[in-house]
């Protein structure tokens, strides 16, 4: 080690706590002693919940005028950045929780609705509360007559994503006292037309799309079956949603409502730290869940299986894949290295899908794909698993979707996380402007030359 390195220990014992950097006590959890070997000095820094402030990196300096160390972290790979009590996810088991109910029996027993109460209240509602919750909802999907004029402002042939980052945001100049974060029941006024107001702009702007006219909510069907209204109904004079279809979709909202920190999520909380509306908020978490990296791998899911063709053609394109040609889309990800539960129970429902829409003859090719990966050594050792996006491309598809409306659909369920996560923002005493900081590596003190000097 070089003198310029610095030590880093740890103590879990009890008996070695010591006063943190705030001057309390510090917690049972134990210290990091940082030894800066430019200095020779020693500091000691309180763990707690697993975690080191970053901010108590900044006492380690060289002198009086040094800044004193920070992190680098770019991608936040190893940076939590708030305290949150919504979601819980242990990737290597595979479990995800929301506020400690484990998702299985959310998509089994609950509503996404109710979800969405659970997610932003902390708490399952009683039966009264669900009522309440659910119609006032319920009354407000409608949007101001001028949304629609705004929609049609859109090329016939604009990506739904880019209308739906557009005329959520400009849901704001419909209700400007939205900004008015810090009053609660301005919030929570917006919270329900949130909820209420997504599916209406999703389906606007599928119907958009498809040179259709737009169709006005129907208060007489649940959320879910709503939507599929307004996406679909044509001449008839009340439209009836299959219940199959319905019971799927909610599922679907259901398992994209929220997965912790994720980049459109964070994007919620930062645009949200400047203490924004919350549709501009929420605006900027559907900007974030546009890009192919994140809300659009479902889309790339359902190509592939396309491509594929045919089953005798799985062998040649996974060695492709392990011959680092391209990637299984739908496999793999950052937090679960296990079975993605979401895919699990994705899967469960394709069957009643298929049963009212008639069988995608990808199902077989994902089926044999999924079959033929998990018993692959180089899946299995990289612990390369279904996700999310394996199999809900199938379903948007069977729905009749297009697949840029796959994002959309992401979005809509995404919506009440974003909303919970923003709420616990603005009301989180440790929460500040999101600022991160930077190492700067350009020129510096240059003169400035006149453009008839500059070579
Ligand atoms: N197909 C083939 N190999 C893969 C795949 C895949 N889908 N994913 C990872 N690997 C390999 C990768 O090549 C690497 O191998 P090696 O160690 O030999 O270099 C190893 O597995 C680790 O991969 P990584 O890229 O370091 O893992 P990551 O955590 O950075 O990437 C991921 C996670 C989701 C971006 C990646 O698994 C991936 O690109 N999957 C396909 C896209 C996809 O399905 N995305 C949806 C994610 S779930 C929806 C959401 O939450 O937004």
């Amino acid at each position: 080690m070089s003198t310029e390195e610095s030590t880093i220990t740890a103590s879990t014992a009890e008996s070695e706590s010591k006063p943190g950097s705030d001057g309390g006590e510090l917690a049972g959890e134990g210290s990091l002693t940082v030894t800066d070997n430019r200095t020779g000095k020693s500091y000691e820094m309180p763990i707690t919940d697993g975690t080191v402030r970053g901010m108590d990196l900044r006492q380690v300096k060289t002198d009086e005028d040094d800044f004193g160390l920070m992190v680098y972290d770019p991608a936040y790979m190893n940076t939590a950045s708030c305290r949150s009590s919504i979601t819980y996810i242990d990737g290597d088991a595979g479990i995800l929780q929301h506020r400690g109910y484990p998702i299985e029996q959310l998509c089994e027993h609950s509503s996404y609705l109710e979800v969405a109460y659970l997610l932003i209240n902390g708490r399952l509602p009683t039966q009264s509360e669900l009522t309440d919750w659910v119609d006032e909802i319920t009354i407000h999907t409608f949007v101001h007559e001028n949304v629609k004029d705004f929609m049609q402002g859109f090329r016939y042939d604009a990506n739904p994503m880019g209308m739906l980052v557009a005329s959520v945001g400009a849901l704001s100049t419909f209700y400007p006292d939205a900004n008015r974060i810090h009053d609660e029941r301005v919030r929570a006024i917006q919270i329900i037309r949130l909820l209420a107001k997504m599916p209406t702009l999703a389906a606007f702007a599928f119907r958009h799309n498809m040179g259709q006219p737009y169709v006005y909510p129907d208060n007489d069907l649940s959320y879910a079956g709503n939507f599929l209204g307004m996406m679909y109904k044509m001449t008839e004079l009340k439209y009836e949603p299959d219940p199959r279809l319905e019971r799927a979709l909610d599922v679907l909202f259901i398992l994209h409502a929220d997965h912790e920190q994720n980049a459109s999520t964070s994007a919620v909380r930062s645009v949200g730290s400047t203490q924004v509306d919350p549709y501009t908020a929420v605006a900027a978490g559907v900007a974030a869940l546009y890009g192919p990296l994140h809300g659009g791998a479902n889309e790339a899911a359902l190509r592939m299986l396309a491509r594929i063709e045919k089953v005798e053609n799985i062998p040649a394109f996974l060695e492709g894949v392990k011959a680092g040609e391209e990637r299984l889309m739908g496999f793999g990800h950052r937090v679960y290295k296990n079975y993605d539960p979401r895919a699990r129970i994705i899967k469960k429902y394709l069957d009643d899908v298929f049963e009212v829409r008639g069988k995608s003859p990808l199902l077989e090719i994902a089926t044999e794909l999924e079959k033929r990966a998990l018993d692959d050594e180089y899946f299995t050792s990289r612990k390369l698993y279904p996700n999310v996006d394996f199999y809900s491309g199938l379903i948007y598809e069977a729905l009749g979707l297009p697949v840029a409306m796959f994002p959309v659909m992401f979005a809509i369920g995404r919506t009440s996380g974003w909303i919970a996560q923003w709420l616990e923002m603005v009301q989180d005493s440790e929460q500040k402007i999101a600022r991160p900081r930077q190492i700067y590596t350009g020129e510096r003190d240059r003169d400035y030359v006149p453009i008839s000097k500059r070579g």
